[in-house]
C-alpha cells in the first residue's frame, strides 16, 4: 500500500530532488504539492517546481501556489544559489488556482485527509494559514515529517536553520498544534551527504529523473551552497522508509524574541524540563540506504 503525502516546497535545489524522489518511488503516491516563499520569492519557488515536475514526467501532480511571505517578518534573503531558476526547460504546466493553504483545508477535512502525510520542506507558512483558518485540522492530518530545525547549530544563524527562521511565527503554531512531528534536522541531513560516487551512481541510473537529479546536485555543489548536503531528500527517505531514521521525542518550542536566538528549536535534549514532548527528533540517518533509496526511487523512471 502506498504511503499518501502531500509536499510543501521552497524549491531551490533540494526541494527539486525531494520532489523527484516522492513522485517516483514506489512506496509513496504523491497526492500534491504545496509551494511557498523561502529560498526564493513564489514566483520563483514556483516556476521551479513547475519545472521539475514537468521534466520529470510528474506532470499529473497538481501544484498549488500558497504563502508569498511569512505571517509576520520581512521574507528573508535566501541564498544566492537557492534563488536561482534551476536549469531546465521552462514550465507549461500551470498550477492550481486555488491558494495552498485553503487547499489544505478542503483536502484534509475531506475523506482522504487523515490517511495523508504532511511533508513541509520550507517555511511553514501554509500549514499556519490553514491552521487558524480551521483549527480542526490539527485531528485531521496524521503527521508531518519536515526537513526542520537543529537541535545544536543552525545554518542561517548559528541558533536557527532556515526553514524555521524564514517564519518562526508560523513553525510555533505548527509545533504547538498537537500534530504529531517527525523533524529531519540539521543533525540528520549533515550525516547524509552525497558524494561524487554517489552522484555518479544516481547518473548510472540512466533515467531522466536520476540524470536531472545528478544535474541539480552538481549544480548546487558546484555553486558551493550545499556540499552534498541533500536537506529535504532525507525527510523525503523517511517517508519511504522511516526505520532509516533514529529519533529522539523531545520537548521543542520555537524561539520568536531572542536577538541572537529568533527561530530556534529549542529542543529539551535530556528531557529535564519534564514536560511532554512534541516532537520525534532525528538523530541519527542510515546513510547507507539512504543513498540506495534515493537511487530506487530516481532509477525507477
Ligand atoms: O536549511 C535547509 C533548508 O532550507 C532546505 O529545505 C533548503 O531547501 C532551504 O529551504
Ligand atoms: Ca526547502
Amino acid at each position: 500500500m502506498k504511503r499518501k503525502i502531500i509536499l510543501d516546497v521552497d524549491t531551490g535545489g533540494d526541494d527539486a530532488v525531494a520532489t523527484l524522489l516522492a513522485g517516483h518511488h514506489p512506496a509513496l503516491e504523491l497526492v500534491a504539492v504545496a509551494v511557498t516563499h523561502g529560498n526564493a520569492p513564489l514566483t520563483i519557488t514556483l516556476d521551479n517546481t513547475l519545472r521539475v515536475l514537468e521534466a520529470g514526467g510528474l506532470s499529473r501532480v497538481p501544484v498549488y501556489p500558497g504563502a508569498d511571505r511569512p505571517l509576520v517578518a520581512d521574507p528573508l534573503p535566501g541564498d544566492a544559489v537557492q534563488r536561482a531558476i534551476l536549469p531546465l526547460p521552462a514550465p507549461t504546466l500551470a498550477p492550481q488556482t486555488q491558494h495552498a493553504a485553503l487547499f489544505l483545508v478542503d483536502y484534509y477535512m475531506s475523506l482522504d485527509g487523515p490517511s495523508t502525510i504532511y511533508a513541509p520542506t520550507g517555511p511553514q507558512t501554509n500549514l499556519a494559514l490553514a491552521l487558524r483558518l480551521e483549527p480542526r485540522l490539527a485531528a485531521r492530518i496524521p503527521r508531518i515529517v519536515t526537513m526542520a530545525g537543529a537541535y545544536l547549530e543552525g545554518n542561517c544563524t548559528p541558533s536557527a536553520e532556515f526553514n524555521v527562521v524564514a517564519d518562526p511565527e508560523a513553525a510555533r503554531v505548527v509545533f504547538n498544534a498537537g500534530i504529531p512531528i517527525t523533524m529531519v534536522g540539521l543533525e540528520v541531513t549533515g550525516q547524509a551527504r552525497i558524494t561524487p560516487h554517489d552522484v555518479a551512481r544516481m547518473r548510472a541510473c540512466n533515467t531522466p529523473s536520476a540524470r536531472i537529479a545528478a544535474d541539480i546536485i552538481d549544480f548546487i555543489n558546484t555553486a558551493g551552497w550545499s556540499a552534498g548536503e541533500i536537506y529535504d531528500a532525507c525527510a523525503v527517505a523517511a517517508l519511504i522508509e522511516p526505520p532509516i531514521l533514529t529519533t529522539k521525542a523531545m520537548r521543542v518550542d520555537i524561539e520568536l524574541r531572542g536577538e541572537l536566538t529568533r527561530g530556534r528549536t529549542v529542543a529539551d535534549i535530556s528531557g529535564r524540563q519534564k514536560k511532554e514532548p512534541n516532537v520525534d527528533v532525528g538523530v541519527g540517518i542510515n546513510r547507507g540506504r539512504f543513498i540506495e533509496i534515493m537511487l530506487e526511487g530516481l532509477g525507477s523512471v
